[in-house]
């Protein structure tokens, strides 16, 4: 059988939709280079947040050696970053996903061409291919199913969606390095195949181009096809965004687990990742009598009462929890002791890097590791009370941490002891 052989899809006339062409093509290309550049940076400053290099605890790609080139010590201005930066990241990866697939469906016509290479460069290039392909729907799985809350992938995903980034842009800097003339020129040529009058004026497919030599009747217009592909995102984006945003539009996060969800009413209604249940409190440990937390520092280690830390000054913060998985709550009205103030109190006027422990004996991040910075803000308290009232059980109940611009997973629940300058 011979490769142009219409029955066989390597050959072009195996391809019938008169859709695919260089122009419908480079405007999505031109979509994913903004998206995915936007999702890749949001991505490095997610890891970037954990301040991973801190401390092991925050780290859960420890192997990555010069891929950690970038980080930076996290700020905690503005109290909101983390929450727009990953609702960004999650939001924009979701309402992406019909122009990824539109976008493959496009070339996938190339992904059969023979010879499979005819030139040492073309052999890279059609590697690159495989790479973009296969990291791309690689990231974009691993990340709906992380955030779907489906953790079936082979390992954690911490790493599997880090390193797979890395391969991933890496093939798309080079597609994009390779295609981008083509894809002005295909773009720049629509205009011209308008005659005065916007008729259009056919011409013959180059070769190579991605237009069917024997297309079907036209169903619908290139421009269709592209408002098509608008809407799926646009409905995506609609039933997603609201558990960033949050207010009323949260009912509208139809396809977010945790975001979308009703936390009932009340000072303590608001999103939660964790319940007291699912990390293992017994409310034994958490009761006034039982409950002492342990401060440890430079002039040795104190044991508090409830009843002691509600005498030490408290001060008030409004800030929100923003999840890793991209759903955030409104500014929360939190009250507590500054950590500053505790770290005083074990001889610390100028506050150290903090090292965090909870009650808590199952799922992530038991412990975590906070910065000089974030222990200084005048903002960053262990919380006692939210809204008004005690927290209760699945908030963190007797006390926990919050911090400005953290993600959720750093601000502890259920805290047992901290101790300063062991970092
Ligand atoms: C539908 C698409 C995507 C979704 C839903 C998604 C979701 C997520 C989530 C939930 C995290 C935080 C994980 C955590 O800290 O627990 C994350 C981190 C990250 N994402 Fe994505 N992602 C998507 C696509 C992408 C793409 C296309 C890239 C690269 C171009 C990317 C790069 C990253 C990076 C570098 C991180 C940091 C990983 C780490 O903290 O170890 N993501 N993503």
């Amino acid at each position: 059988m011979r490769d142009d052989d219409p029955r066989l899809p390597s050959s072009p006339g195996f391809w019938r939709s008169p859709l695919r062409g260089p122009w419908f093509t480079s405007v999505l290309g031109v979509v994913l280079l903004v998206g995915v550049t936007v999702l890749f940076v949001t991505g490095l400053v997610s890891y970037a947040a954990y301040n991973p290099d801190l401390a092991r605890v925050n780290d859960q790609t420890p192997d990555k050696g010069i891929l950690g080139f970038y980080l930076f010590a996290w700020p905690t201005d503005p109290y909101w970053l983390y929450r727009l930066t990953q609702g960004l990241h999650v939001t924009l990866g979701i309402t992406l996903i019909p122009v990824l697939l539109a976008k493959l469906w496009s070339v996938v016509p190339r992904l059969f061409a023979l010879p499979p290479a005819c030139s040492l460069a073309h052999a890279l290039e059609r590697i690159s291919l495989l790479l973009l392909v296969g990291g791309g729907l690689f990231e974009f799985t691993t990340g709906v199913l992380n955030v779907q809350l489906d953790y079936v992938f082979p390992g954690s995903f911490y790493p599997l969606h880090f390193y797979g980034a890395w391969v991933f842009f890496a093939a798309f800097v080079a597609h994009a390095a390779l295609k981008l003339p083509t894809a002005v020129r295909s773009l720049r040529r629509r205009r011209e195949e308008h005659g005065a009058h916007g008729e259009r004026v056919s011409r013959a497919p180059e070769p190579g181009e991605l237009v069917s030599p024997r297309p079907l009747p036209p169903t619908v217009s290139r421009r269709g096809a592209l408002w098509f592909v608008g809407g799926a995102s646009l409905l995506l984006l609609v039933t997603t965004a609201g558990q960033s945003i949050g207010g009323v539009l949260r009912r509208t996060a139809l396809l977010a687990p945790h975001g979308g969800a009703d936390p009932g009413g009340g000072p303590n209604g608001f999103q939660i990742n964790k319940t007291a249940a699912y990390a293992g409190i017994d409310a034994a440990e958490t009761g006034e009598e039982a409950w002492r937390l342990v401060v440890t520092g430079r002039t040795g280690t104190v044991r508090l009462s409830r009843a002691q830390l509600l005498r030490m000054p408290l001060h008030s913060s409004a800030l929100p929890i923003a999840c890793v998985e991209g759903w955030s709550t409104q500014d929360q009205w939190w009250r507590g002791v500054r950590l500053r103030d505790l770290a005083a109190l074990v001889g610390y006027d100028d506050p150290p890097d903090l090292f965090v422990e909870s009650l808590q004996r199952r799922g992530a991040f038991r412990r975590a590791a906070l910065r000089a910075n974030q222990v200084a803000d005048p903002r960053s308290l262990l919380a006692l009370y939210v809204n008004g009232e005690e927290l209760s059980p699945d908030h963190g109940h007797p006390a926990r941490i919050i911090v400005p611009a953290a993600p959720g997973v750093l601000n502890t629940k259920w805290v047992a002891r901290l101790t300063f300058g062991a970092l």
